[in-house]
């Protein structure tokens, strides 16, 4: 009987992990992948994917800025990333005489490529493996604390040897939670300039309602270039610097993708907990993130009321929008997908497959208390994480409150604090009001006020709350409403000019005066209660987790290949350089529903809408949607293709990621996954878990027909 549910066990887990399309590979490793790759149509080798001794598709993939991905396209550095990646960039060069964001930016010369100072571009130049030396002097006896100590120690003195002999930046990273370590050595740029971006109408196109979505629109590119100093080396920017001339760039292919055809994405995945148990998949999903989404969805509904009537509240909110709204959407995807999908309950199966094997010799005891462990930590990790999520979720989303504690450090100035450091605190100060204050509305931020606060109360016992809720009850005989009267009806911060004549009067005596605004009061009495009850325990309940991951890890790590031999191991994203393949293909996302791979021009002429935002088509690019006027960059179905989808398995810090056909062909940039998909942070589903890409014709019939800057595309290698 055991054996029988065993093998029904095994086979109903079989199905959900054994499908290539899963899987984020490490590049150096990816040999172990070549046979499957190629199977699936790849046509070239690991080896001209990633390789230390020639030049290899590595040398042409890297890390824009701090989170998103980018790839080199020309041999002169030219570099391409997401709309949304370059987005920061954009707005900072925007003014009111050149508004980038709504008309797009298009450098016609090389004079006019714009200094990006603080972007920067890193590429990986080689990682070793070096678990050995890491872990020398851990034992099976080892304690966590102990083995936490030796591994912090082994790498600062690896790090530190390794610096001195390498030009690059060398740093060690931690993979399979700490089972596995690699050496890894980074080239950084640190001259990047913008060269193009698409109008938002374009870049943008759907806004936060396609986010997440298929069929989706977004012409989601933007355009940069690496420049090096005379030596060919990075440096800081000056105007004497030249193009960098790369060891590899991607050939661009125009001939588009078909059902089944194999893609591979590559870049820079940043999280992923694809190996945590039932009891945490759980938390996650139906504790946690249905209170982040109740909490959200309040609070931008809040902002849609006052956007919709304010053309400039809409500006002002945009990005606090885009901001709270992708995670918003994306758990909410995730909560819906695990439930589908079963999630909860296809772990515990693989549980129980594990803890057989687990009973099956005495040396594997530490991997099934590892499992069986990790059920009251969570148990006891709930409180401080729903405290911590109505801290940052309700708390923070006062934007009153989260200003006003910025001013914590000057609330510790005395009379014997130098002049010089009060006055750089001041001006500091100042720089953020005129930040703050730029974007900030008051009627949405009383509501949003009301509305957290409330939630907070009812959620929170009264025993286990920032002191300033007990005072509502106290002083306001529980309206919030009262207390939110007083709160903006008194503080200062309501206004730039209020906190800017306070801060020109400033001196030591008046921070006994600071001290009793209420908003102060207020952020001091959450971050309070959050230091002091909340943020030990916290990271004490992790530091237990991590130590169980990393058994519960071995323990996998062991027992998949034995009981699942034809499942390959990767680890999680860690923000490290990967490799992912699946295949092109549409999807059935729900009962009667069934999805294309990819949408044409023509799905935005049909969500065209002069009207909302996000929906807006300019004329330029209607004039050549009517004349079809497409050049080679049409598809050979004549119309023009914007996106497609992809089994790619993929996360945030791909985006921008390029999406590559059998011969390593760029096909496209990464920017997005399926809503139904997801999930596919926690667990993997083939079936719904999917990538979507803008079609690199579409990039270049923007570049080249809607904005001609040819001098890009001429620059660029095509294959037609
Ligand atoms: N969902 C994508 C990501 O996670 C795109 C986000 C930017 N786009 C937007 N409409 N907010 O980053
Ligand atoms: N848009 C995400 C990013 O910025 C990529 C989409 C995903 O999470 O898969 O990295």
């Amino acid at each position: 009987m055991k054996k029988t549910l065993f093998a029904i066990i095994t086979i109903l887990f079989l199905g959900t992990i054994a499908r290539a399309d899963e899987g984020m590979w490490i590049p150096a490793l990816l040999q172990r992948n070549e046979a499957e790759m190629q199977a699936m149509g790849m046509k070239i080798t690991a080896d001209d994917i990633y390789s230390i001794n020639h030049s290899s598709m590595k040398d042409a993939v890297v890390l824009f800025g701090g989170g998103c991905t980018g790839e080199i396209v020309s041999e002169q550095g030219l570099l391409l990333t997401n709309h949304h990646c370059g987005y920061g960039w954009i707005q900072r060069h925007s003014t009111m005489e050149h508004d980038y964001l709504t008309d797009g930016f298009w450098a016609m010369t090389p004079e006019e490529e714009l200094a990006c100072p603080g972007l920067t571009v890193t590429m990986l130049k080689n990682m070793v493996d070096v678990t050995d030396k890491i872990l020398t002097n851990v034992t099976p006896e080892t304690t966590d604390e102990e083995r936490a100590e030796i591994v912090s120690k082994n790498i600062k003195r690896l790090v530190e040897e390794m610096q001195k002999r390498s030009e690059y930046e060398v740093s060690v990273e931690s993979f399979y939670q700490g089972n596995q370590y690699f050496l890894m050595y980074n080239e950084v740029f640190r001259d990047i300039r913008m060269v193009g971006a698409p109008p938002s109408n374009i870049g943008k196109f759907g806004g936060d309602t396609d986010n997440w979505v298929w069929p989706r629109h977004t012409g989601d590119f933007s355009i940069f270039r690496i420049y090096v100093g005379p030596d060919g080396k990075p440096a800081e920017y000056s105007k004497d610097n030249k193009t960098y001339k790369p060891d590899y760039h991607f050939t661009i292919s125009l001939k588009g993708v078909e059902e089944g055809d194999f893609t591979f994405v590559f870049g820079y995945p940043a999280r992923t907990n694809e190996y945590l148990p039932a009891v945490a998949v759980n938390q996650e999903a139906n504790v946690i993130y249905p209170v982040v989404v109740d909490l959200r969805t309040k609070i931008l509904d809040i902002y849609n009321k006052y956007q919709e009537k304010d053309a400039k509240v809409r500006i002002q909110y945009a990005n606090k929008h885009a901001g709270l709204g992708n995670g918003w959407k994306k758990w909410m995807g995730v909560i819906e997908g695990i439930r589908n999908f079963k999630g909860i309950e296809k772990k515990q199966a693989f549980e129980e497959a594990y803890l057989d094997w687990c009973m099956k010799t005495r040396s594997r005891i530490p991997y099934m208390h590892a499992l069986k462990d990790f059920t009251p930590v969570y148990e006891e990790y709930e409180k401080y994480r729903m405290a911590t999520t109505y801290f940052t979720e309700a708390g923070l989303s006062i934007e009153l409150i989260e200003f006003a504690a910025n001013f914590a450090q000057i609330t510790e100035v005395t009379k014997d604090t130098p002049q010089e450091e009060i006055d750089e605190l001041v001006n500091a100060l100042k720089s953020a009001a005129a930040v703050f204050y730029k974007d900030y509305y008051q009627p949405i931020d009383e509501e949003v006020a009301i509305a957290m606060l409330k939630a907070y109360r009812e959620a929170q016992p009264e025993d286990f709350r920032p002191e300033i809720l007990n005072e509502i009850d106290r002083k306001f005989k529980g309206n919030v409403q009262s207390y939110v009267d007083y709160l903006f009806g008194k503080t200062i911060f309501t206004s730039e000019e209020k906190v800017n004549k306070f801060l020109d009067e400033f001196n030591p005596s008046k921070v006994k005066k600071l001290e009793k605004d209420p908003a102060i009061v207020a952020a001091n009495s959450m971050m309070d209660f959050y230091v002091e009850n909340v943020m030990a325990k916290s990271r004490e309940c992790n530091t237990k987790i991590n130590n169980l991951r990393r058994v519960y890890m071995e323990g996998q790590m062991k027992m998949i290949p034995e009981v699942y031999p034809e499942r390959n191991l990767y680890p999680d994203a860690n923000f490290t350089l990967r490799v992912t393949y699946g295949k092109v293909g549409g999807f059935k996302p729900k009962d009667a529903v069934t999805y294309r791979h990819y949408t044409t021009l023509d799905g935005i002429m049909q969500k065209e809408n002069p009207n909302i935002y996000d929906y807006v088509v300019t004329d330029r690019l209607r004039e050549l949607y009517e004349a079809k006027d497409y050049g080679r960059y049409a598809d050979k179905d004549g119309s023009m293709h914007v996106a497609f989808i992809a089994g790619n398995h993929t996360t945030g810090g791909n985006s921008g990621s390029p999406i590559l056909n059998a011969n390593g062909e760029l096909l496209g940039l990464n920017f997005d996954r399926t809503w139904e998909g997801t999930m596919s942070d926690l667990i993997y589903d083939p079936s719904i878990c999917k990538n979507i890409s803008v079609d690199i014709r579409y990039v270049l019939f923007l570049i080249d027909k809607y904005a001609g800057c040819q001098r890009l595309i001429d620059e660029m290698t095509i294959a037609e």
